[in-house]
């Protein structure tokens, strides 16, 4: 089913200069940005982001680091993008990710983890509101959409 992620490129990775090497990952397996913008996340929105970690010991930090500097937050669209964003990001911090994700390849803080992917549908809707009105998403086809989505019929 063709369903939306929001990703967060976090403040470590747009501060290490590696915003676009993580979007280049998503482009390159064929994920469709649907919608983008910069912006430094207030901390009443990170709060709101990270809500449902608000009884955990880390909630503070978190909240601090995504509203710490600007970020790039926007809205791919494909067939499964929240299964296949979450395995191409790795496991939560770069210490102990896989070799070939984003968090694996690009860093090894126990804190930083330099992008965040929606992890359920549920997830996703409550998360692209924060950041989106329904007007600024858009809609539109790629011209190789038949090779890239092709199912050979
Ligand atoms: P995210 O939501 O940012 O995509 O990351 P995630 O699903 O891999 O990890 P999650 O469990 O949702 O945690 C949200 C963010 O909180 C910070 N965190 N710190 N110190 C800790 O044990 C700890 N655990 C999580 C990370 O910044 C993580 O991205
Ligand atoms: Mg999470």
């Amino acid at each position: 089913m063709v369903e939306r992620t929001l990703i967060i490129i976090k403040p470590d990775a747009v501060q290490r200069h590696l915003a676009g090497q993580i979007i280049s990952r998503f482009e390159q397996k064929g994920l469709k940005v649907v919608a983008a913008k910069f912006l430094h996340i207030s901390k009443e929105t990170a709060e709101k982001h990270y809500a449902v970690h608000k009884d955990k010991p880390f909630f503070a930090g978190v909240v601090k680091y995504l509203s710490s500097a600007p970020v790039w937050v926007m809205v791919l669209q494909a067939e499964d993008v929240i299964k296949m964003t979450r395995k191409m990001m790795g496991a939560t911090f770069g210490y102990d990710a896989e070799p070939g994700t984003i968090r694996g390849d690009m860093g090894c803080s126990r804190g930083y983890n330099l992008v965040h992917g929606s992890d359920s549908p549920e997830s996703a809707d409550y998360e692209i509101p924060l950041y989106f009105k329904p007007e600024e998403i858009t809609n539109y086809d790629f011209a190789d959409e038949k090779w890239l989505y092709g199912k050979n019929d």
